[in-house]
């Protein structure tokens, strides 16, 4: 706090300092640094100090791998420092809900071996990732299979469990038409490949060839923490055996498989997302409250409705709203790639010049993160006037992507999505300097 206090005076003092320069009243300089000469793409030159310029993490929150304790010292770097997410619980219990309900309503047909167990199988995506944690916890929770540590689901893999021997989770039960099920986890892991990479859909299409080799017929469900891992396994077997699979993410690959067969999947709404992660950039490069074509209609008439949102000022961050895409809906998802309609109106070019953005990808791999996510970014930008350079990591290291955040100076505002959420530092650090 102290240190912010003391950068914030010199920021003014400097400031000031500048004030004949052209009237630019940006704050500028940071303690020690010389400020930055930036030359934006519009053409002229501000100086605004690295650490000064707005700054987004999307996709994976600061905080700590572990505990899940949220990283307050990265999501407040700056005035202009935001996250750029989902509500990870509403959407874990509504991934959780889709899967009870479709075994409620084809209780006659999904126990394909008749021994009164309903057995499912879980892709974990990475253990120390919030949203995967949540989404484990809610399957588990819906199904009744959860054990409560500390009041909260335990959320750690149980390895293969087809006898209902493993601890972290229990046999779960559910009574339909008077008739009661049990509901078994027989295996959960998590989908990491050796050379680190989590998610990994690759992973989980062997991890299917693995189990349905050992106990296929006692597998009647599929659930998986994401789509990537979800279409993996449902290609590589569950498609064939039809075995509905439950994903996250509404891909549109995943979506378009709902007439094949694949059971369900939950738009994390990725359009409002991405709109939001460019928005909060724009808006502190205009100077303007951050609320401006959030909440509040901005001069294009772009706003948004507290369904599709909600903003938690004492985290900083912006949360996407859920929705279920089932065999029912479907038809409305099929391009998930598509500017949310109520925010695409196109910013007056005057009024908001063009400014560049460095963004990265965690992982030029990740099915969501580049067919979905990065598409509506692209898709948002020129609508925002912005200029975004995509990076893409290998979704192993954080230098991989530093690496190429070699000319912070260059760029008028930056978006982060690390590759391990406590990692913010390697990021501010450069930023920094
Ligand atoms: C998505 C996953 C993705 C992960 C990457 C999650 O929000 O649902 O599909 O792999 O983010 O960080
Ligand atoms: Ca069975």
């Amino acid at each position: 706090m102290k240190k912010k206090i003391l950068a914030l005076s010199l920021t003014a003092a400097m400031a000031m300092g500048l004030a004949g320069c052209g009237g630019d009243t940006a704050p500028a300089g940071n303690s020690g640094t010389p400020a930055a000469n930036n030359t934006g793409s519009g053409g002229e030159t501000s100086q605004v100090a690295n650490n000064q310029k707005p700054l987004v993490w999307f996709n994976r929150q600061p905080s700590n791998s572990s505990t899940g304790e949220l990283d307050m010292n990265a999501l407040t770097f700056n005035k202009d420092t935001y996250y750029v997410g989902f509500d990870a619980n509403q959407g874990a219990e509504l991934q959780g809900t889709m899967i009870k309900e479709y075994i409620e309503a084809n209780i006659d047909t999904i126990d394909r071996n008749g021994d009164g167990i309903i057995g499912y199988v879980l892709a974990i995506g990475d253990i120390g990732h919030n949203d995967s944690i949540a989404r484990t916890r809610g399957v588990r929770a819906a199904l009744d299979t959860a054990v409560e540590v500390d009041g909260v689901a335990d959320s750690a893999p149980v390895g293969t469990n087809t006898d209902g021997t493993a601890t972290a989770v229990k046999d779960g039960s559910i009574e339909v038409n008077g008739k009661t099920y049990i509901i078994r986890e027989l295996a959960s892991q998590e989908m990491k490949n050796s050379a680190g990479a989590t998610w990994d859909a690759a992973t989980a299409g062997n991890a299917i060839g693995t189990w349905s080799a050992s106990f296929g017929d006692q597998i009647d469900v599929i659930a998986s923490n994401n789509d990537g891992m979800g279409m993996s396994m449902f290609n590589a077997w569950s498609k064939a055996n039809e075995v509905p699979t439950f994903g996250y993410d509404a891909n549109a690959d995943a979506v378009a498989a709902i007439a094949e067969g694949y059971g369900g999947t939950i738009s994390q709404h990725a359009d409002v997302q991405a709109y939001l992660t460019l928005r909060v950039l724009r808006n502190a490069l205009d100077g303007v409250d951050v609320d401006t074509g959030i909440g509040t209609a901005d001069d294009a008439g772009n706003v948004l409705s507290s369904d599709v949102y909600k903003y938690v000022e004492e985290e900083r961050s912006y949360y996407a709203l859920n929705v279920a895409v089932t065999a029912e809906n479907y038809k409305d998802f099929t391009d998930s790639t598509k500017v949310y309609e109520p925010v695409s109106n196109q910013l007056d070019a005057g009024e908001h010049p063009t400014k560049k953005v460095w963004l990265n990808i965690y992982n030029a791999a990740d099915n969501f993160l580049t067919a979905t996510y990065q598409p509506v970014l692209q898709n948002c930008e020129a609508l925002l006037n912005l200029e975004v350079e995509y990076i893409g990591g290998d979704g192993q290291t954080e230098g991989n992507i530093t690496n190429r955040l070699g000319n912070p100076g260059e760029y008028d505002a930056f978006a982060i999505n690390m590759v391990k959420t406590d990692n913010a530092a390697s990021y501010t650090g450069i930023l920094n300097q």
